[in-house]
């Protein structure tokens, strides 16, 4: 059996900021707060499990007293912040994490892993890179386009004569829709408003940029409207891909029964009324082209919530109820929506519609 050489006693224990996972074929183990990884193996692990609770660095080191240099392996993984020192600043932050965080791993791994991205903003720089990078690897158009010869062609908007502070104070969530149309025209104007493209950002060589009404990070505009039109006047009830391209709808499938809207939309039953129920999804290539880090996952979901207000706002504006929500089964819209789920995800829902009393 080795002799094990003892350190400086500290308590320490296992961080409760870890992350198991394999890359690249490698089994690592990584602390999402700090960031600082290890290749793991099964010793690690081990090692790390005896920390569960506070223990003596000694200690744990006698516990694996048939490893050589056990001392340097603990010694190790405390400076990776595997293990932490009891009360050092470190692990009250682990603590003060564990504690107040309700939510589990996804949600701390998410937040905190792409907390600090590095950016590069010399912008000349930049459009090099990516003009560089678009001969051989075109960026992807920012247009959902189907050859579909029979596609329904949407009115030209007609922008609603409001003041802009009375549309902020009067917007509410509607939850109570009656059982009523909407004209063409309205429903033509809105998705112009909300999801149509507004003009094409002419000076760059790099991609077909276009501007909407609202903003998007990278100018990526990845987000794409699938409408379940139920009562819209001139309009056979059906679900549609709104094509910004062409202003137009593209049949995407029948509409599906009041049960199975009401299983998409997670039991909330007032969205049966409404005249068209929306589902927002992402194209995440127009974003990978560009970002290469998960953080840009945050700007698909902000990019989300920007449309999300303009949708609220112009539904408002032209005198519509409006509703909007998180609670939706993503994976069963998807199949419904004839999307793949991976290259095109379900992100929101909403709803417009004539709002009851
Ligand atoms: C991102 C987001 C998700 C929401 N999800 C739901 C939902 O799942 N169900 C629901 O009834 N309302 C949902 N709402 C509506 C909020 O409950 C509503 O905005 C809030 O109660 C404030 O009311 P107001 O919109 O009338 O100001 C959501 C709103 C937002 C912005």
């Amino acid at each position: 059996m080795e002799t094990v050489v003892a350190s400086k006693p500290r308590l320490i224990r296992r961080a409760y900021s870890l992350l198991q996972y394999w890359e690249d074929g490698q089994m690592t183990i990584e602390n999402y707060l700090t960031r600082t990884s290890l290749e793991a193996n099964l010793l690690v692990l081990d090692m790390l499990s005896a920390a569960t609770d506070p223990i003596c660095n000694n200690v744990l080191s006698g516990q694996f007293s048939h490893i050589p240099a056990v001392e340097e392996i603990v010694g190790k993984l405390t400076k990776l912040n595997l293990l932490l020192v009891v009360g050092s600043r470190l692990e009250k932050r682990d603590r003060a994490l564990e504690d107040s965080w309700k939510w589990d791993l996804n949600a701390r791994y998410f937040h905190y892993s792409t907390g600090s991205v590095k950016y590069n903003f010399d912008l000349e720089a930049v459009r090099k890179q990516l003009e560089k990078k678009a001969i051989t690897n075109p960026p992807p158009s920012p247009f959902k386009t189907s050859s579909a010869d029979s596609k329904i062609i949407l009115d030209d908007p007609q922008l609603p004569d409001v003041n802009f502070w009375e549309v902020l104070y009067q917007r509410r969530t509607c939850r109570h829709f009656e059982d009523a149309p909407i004209s063409k025209g309205v429903f033509s104007s809105f998705l112009k408003l909300v999801a149509g493209y507004t003009h094409f950002y002419n000076d760059s060589k790099i991609d077909k940029r276009i501007i909407k009404t609202s903003p998007s990070g990278g100018a990526r505009h990845p987000i794409e409207m699938y409408a379940f039109v139920r009562n819209v006047a001139s309009i056979a009830p059906a679900v549609y891909h709104y094509e910004a391209e062409t202003n137009s709808l593209a049949f995407v499938n029948h509409l599906p029964d009041q049960k199975k809207v009401l299983d998409f939309f997670s039991g909330q039953k007032w969205v049966s009324n409404a005249a068209v129920i929306f589902v927002f999804t992402a194209v995440l290539e127009r974003s990978m082209w560009k970002y290469d880090h998960s953080r840009a996952y945050r700007v698909l979901l902000l990019d989300c919530g920007h449309l999300g207000q303009t949708f609220h706002l112009s539904a408002t504006a032209l005198k519509l109820g409006v509703f909007t929500t998180a609670a939706i089964q993503d994976r069963k819209i998807e199949s419904y929506l004839h999307l793949d789920g991976i290259k095109e995800v379900v992100l929101y829902g909403g709803a417009i519609g004539v709002a009851g009393l």
